[in-house]
């Protein structure tokens, strides 16, 4: 009987509380993609507000706990991609434009960063480098030219709709006569090319800026483990590697290109211990970043670099879906693994996130004469793209979900990842997985969930208040604005202390 009586007195006494408290309604906005493809990035109607509430919630938004800084989203731009894309503005100016604002802007998904290979890469014409005058360590015939006009005119329009985009180029291989295969495809750097090498690349960055594109970033070799005689590849071990990013540093300052950031590594995790690890050791003031690859390794290998550099940031550069594969387990395991993986450390995620091309033809094959590079099904685009037909594929999708949370409504800011629990794994095949993230973007906030346990109905805690929204089988991002009230709290007490 006293139970209830307390029970009846606590529930009229909240009541009266929540009457007489004004709701200080925080509206969510969001867009939705369904696990079904019946839906995909829709704008979300039936979004709640934040408004008081007690008790515990099922997922909890903690701002004081800040991750990593993310950089961006996005994917490689070679000339297989940019011809693809050069084809349709040729035959279809209109759905160009529609592709790019798609793409690029917080109208569609938001990417912002683009990797650009320096030369030939698998996903190019023919053979060729920056320079490819035998033995012209002075690189006086260096010419940026070399690669193909349209690569350039694409970048220069995406860039015209996103003034925010940022470009990371990199190399598949060193020119042909810096080689002890004397081709681009395969073998390693000569020795003694360590000296010459950092000047090329030096040289790529300025004829990207001379183009008037935004680099923001260089890396010194793709896939520095792997040599394939098929298409342009180059092994460069980690203290050769560690050697020219030392020269590179020193040649990009004092060339008045300080900001740009050199980038490591640029392979699959399973080699964090054994080549990322040591790379940076050896010139740990020349790396502002280590990139890794999906394709050998689990995400959770990362962790032991981040342990050992926790300032320097994990990129994400290179993960490829296969033509033919399923959308929705597609999409879980980009989730799970590159977006937001459960590591023990949450720092331990990337603050870039690309999947391989922006843009393929329909198989997704290498165009590369006798690569055998995506040989079995054929690596599909963030978008297939023909001259009459764009695609948006799961990659889009996936991506879309994540930029879009933590980039500022106008594109010009990027956010950090924030603590935000309740998320769970549980099952085979993570059958009842509902993946939780939360990012903070100056005073925007937002959640991305991932749920494939059937709809369920979540309260969600930010500041002391609470929401309800039922999460349906999907990916579903939500966003509001908020001000960190720990701030505001801590400048008050600076000024009384004062
Ligand atoms: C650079 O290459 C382009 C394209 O092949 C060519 O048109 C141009 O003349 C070259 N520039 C020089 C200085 O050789
Ligand atoms: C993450 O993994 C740990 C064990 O490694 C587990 O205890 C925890 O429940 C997992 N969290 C999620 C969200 O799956
Ligand atoms: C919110 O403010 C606190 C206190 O100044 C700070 O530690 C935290 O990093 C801030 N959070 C975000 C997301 O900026």
């Amino acid at each position: 009987m006293f139970s209830n009586e307390f029970f009846l007195f606590f529930a009229v006494a909240t009541s009266i509380i929540s009457w007489i408290q004004p709701v200080h309604g925080q509206t969510i906005s969001g867009i939705f993609s369904s696990s079904d493809q019946s839906q995909l990035l829709q704008a979300i109607t039936n979004a709640p507000s934040f408004a008081s509430g007690s008790g515990s919630a099922d997922i909890v938004i903690d701002e004081t706990t800040v991750y990593q800084q993310m950089v961006g989203f996005g994917s490689s731009m070679t000339d297989s991609a940019a011809q693809a894309m050069h084809n349709l503005k040729n035959a279809n100016s209109d759905m160009y434009n529609k592709l790019l604002k798609n793409t690029f802007t917080t109208q569609g998904a938001a990417l912002n960063y683009l990797r650009v290979p320096i030369g030939a890469s698998d996903f190019s014409y023919s053979s060729y480098s920056l320079d490819d005058v035998d033995g012209d360590t002075s690189f006086n015939s260096f010419n940026i030219s070399s690669a193909p006009s349209y690569l350039f005119s694409t970048l220069a329009d995406i860039y015209a709709v996103n003034p925010n985009v940022k470009i990371h180029i990199l190399p598949w291989s060193p020119p042909a006569w810096m080689k002890d295969s004397n081709t681009m495809n395969g073998g390693s750097l000569k020795s003694g090319m360590e000296s010459s090498y950092p000047t090329y690349l030096l040289k790529a960055v300025q004829g990207f800026k001379a183009k008037n594109l935004p680099v923001v970033a260089v890396s010194i070799q793709n896939e520095p483990q792997n040599s394939d005689t098929t298409y342009p590849s180059c092994k460069i071990d980690d203290s050769t590697q560690a050697t020219i990013a030392k020269s590179l540093r020193s040649l990009l300052s004092s060339n008045d290109l300080s900001d740009i950031k050199i980038i490591g590594y640029e392979h699959n995790w399973d080699g964090t211990s054994s080549y990322t690890i040591p790379m940076v050791n050896d010139a740990p003031k020349a790396f502002e970043g280590a990139a890794f690859h999906c394709y050998g390794g689990e995400v959770s290998e990362t962790e032991a670099f981040i342990s050992k550099f926790p300032n320097i940031p994990m990129y994400l550069t290179e993960c490829a879906g296969t033509t033919g594969s399923n959308w929705w387990n597609d999409v879980q395991w980009y989730v799970n693994n590159l977006w937001s993986p459960n590591v023990s450390s949450m720092t331990t995620t990337a603050s870039t996130g690309l999947m391989w091309i922006i843009a393929s033809a329909d198989n997704g094959k290498s165009p590369y004469p006798g690569s055998d590079s995506c040989a079995d099904g054929g690596c599909r685009g963030v978008a297939t793209v023909t001259t009459s037909k764009v695609t948006f594929n799961q990659e889009y999708y996936s991506m879309a979900h994540y930029a879009r949370a933590f980039t500022s409504n106008d594109g010009s800011t990027l956010g950090k990842k924030i603590k935000a629990s309740g998320g769970y794994n549980t099952g085979d095949d993570k059958k009842n997985n509902f993946n939780v993230v939360a990012y903070a973007t100056g005073d925007r906030y937002s959640l991305v969930v991932l749920n494939n346990g059937g709809s369920t109905q979540k309260s969600i805690s930010f500041q002391g208040k609470q929401a309800k929204y039922t999460f349906p089988t999907g990916l579903t991002t939500l966003w509001w604005t908020g001000s960190n009230t720990s701030t505001k709290r801590m400048i008050r007490k600076r000024r009384i202390s004062k």
